[in-house]
């Protein structure tokens, strides 16, 4: 007969503790500890029941005898979501999609679902979330092309869906969502991190074992991370997060982990009538909202992954009524803001101390490289000068503490990116272009100090 007893585990980072902690021990975190019940030799370490389609063992073998194969990888119509993952879809591989409700999850996976579909893959969507009528009746809005090879599965059961796939045989299952699924021997709830670690260990046997492509939705919690323990994240293969602000339309899919390619890149669609829509050219999706003449405006070339974007970035500087000067920062770095300003207060003479500051990249994107600094300092410079940018012209570089502008890297695609969008000038650090085939098509100027760029952006 199985035992029970109850222990205490924290939803941050999986830490067991006999007795209630309000704080971890592990990971730090305040009240994340939940009670579970767990039946003696079960347990996710305990598993026993190990689908294996080809019924073959897993034995040691040389690195240069291991058959690896040659197209390891097949892609989808959507190059989006090619890129992201780094180049398509590696069969075996373990996807986790993580997002805020509502994002457009369920959405993605099923228009994947038909376009996997329609290269001739058997794909079972499982889902513990809708009913295969709601699932249906959004494949036909999708527009999804009805076809033998998609399987809608509405279960939470994971015994059910092991049978399910021993019998189907599919190259690729999708699992909406890992927090509805339920393994039968472990003893706790729906949702908790026993289950939700219990379903993925079950995952990950199944998708190695087999070399099926298994993706799961992850739900994510308030403050973001994707909800159960951050054990979840290591033991997939890949993480994506599907993001994007409520108000627009636009949704972004990044990638944060990825054993099969680059992290950093992302994916941008529209949500519109038909489904999500690949976006394109995402530059001008950025600066179409773009007032002309406005001051402290400032556009940049930013890289997201490998791709070139220009984004608008804008300052706002007005007289600070309290003792302490604000700094406010929407998609950007606040202590980068505090930073620039301190070097456009020192070196170019601008008196900031006493001003707030707000500073936004706009559009809803969040940039992060130290290449979006000229063009920070820029929309700052502007913004308290009251003197308007330019609006055909860009600026890249990074600034050092000394108000020199820095080298960066992959200046020649930023600077073609801009030549495309019809921009007439763009302000570069010097240095960066030693060597570099200039591209035809747009000015390009090469400054080495932050006081050269402010004079050529916002001339007195
Ligand atoms: P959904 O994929 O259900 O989100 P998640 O699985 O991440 O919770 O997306 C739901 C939202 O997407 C919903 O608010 C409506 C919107 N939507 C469209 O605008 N167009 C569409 O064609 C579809 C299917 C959804
Ligand atoms: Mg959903």
């Amino acid at each position: 007969m199985s035992k029970t007893k109850t222990q205490f585990v924290c939803s941050n980072c999986g830490y067991i503790s006999p007795t209630y902690l309000g704080r971890c021990p592990n990971c730090g975190e305040w009240n994340t500890f939940t009670e579970e019940t767990v039946t003696k030799d079960s347990g996710t370490n305990a598993k026993s029941t190990r689908v294996s389609l080809t019924g073959g063992r897993v034995e040691p073998q040389l690195i240069n005898e291991v058959d690896a194969q040659d197209a390891p990888r097949y892609q989808i119509q959507s190059a989006e979501l090619n890129r992201v993952l780094g180049g398509g879809i590696v069969p075996g591989s373990l996807v986790l999609i993580g997002g805020d409700p509502g994002i457009g999850k369920s959405t993605l996976l099923l228009q994947v679902s038909g376009q996997l579909a329609t290269l001739g893959k058997r794909v079972l969507y499982v889902t513990g979330e809708e009913s295969a009528d709601q699932v249906k009746m959004r494949a036909d809005r999708l527009q999804i092309a009805a076809n033998d090879r998609l399987y809608v599965f509405p279960e939470t059961d994971m015994t059910a869906v092991r049978d399910a796939i021993a019998n189907l045989k599919p190259d690729v299952v999708i699992v909406d969502s890992v927090q509805t699924m339920q393994e039968s021997d472990v003893d706790s709830a729906i949702g908790s991190v026993s289950q939700v670690r219990g379903v993925t260990t079950d995952l990950m046997n199944i998708a190695k074992t087999n070399n099926i492509t298994v993706f799961i939705v992850g739900h994510v919690t308030k403050g973001g991370a994707i909800a159960g323990p951050k054990t979840l994240e290591h033991m997939v293969d890949t993480v994506l997060y599907f993001e994007g602000d409520k108000h627009h339309s636009y949704r972004l899919l990044r990638a944060v982990k990825n054993r099969f390619g680059s992290t950093n890149e992302l994916g941008i669609f529209e949500m519109a009538d038909g489904g999500l829509q690949e976006v394109q050219n995402p530059s001008e999706i950025f600066l179409e909202e773009r007032l002309k003449n406005a001051t402290g405006s400032a556009i940049v070339v930013a890289m997201e992954g490998t791709r070139p974007i220009l984004v608008e970035l804008q300052a706002l500087i007005t007289p600070s009524v309290f003792g302490n000067a604000q700094r406010t920062a929407t998609g950007v770095d606040r202590n980068r803001i505090s930073l620039i300003m301190a070097v456009l207060e020192k070196r170019a003479g601008l008196m900031l101390q006493n001003q707030d500051a707000y500073v936004k990249a706009a559009g809803g994107v969040k940039l992060n490289e130290p290449a979006i600094d000229l063009a920070m300092a820029v929309s700052i410079a502007s913004s308290y000068e009251n003197i308007s940018t330019n609006p055909r012209e860009c600026y890249v570089g990074e600034l050092g503490l000394t108000g020199e502008v820095r080298r960066v890297d992959r200046m020649e695609q930023r600077i073609r990116e801009a030549a495309k969008l019809g921009f007439d000038r763009i302000v570069v650090p010097q240095h960066s272009l030693e060597g570099l085939d200039v591209p035809d098509g747009i000015e390009v100027i090469g400054v080495t100090t932050l006081e050269e760029a402010l004079k050529l952006a916002i001339p007195k």
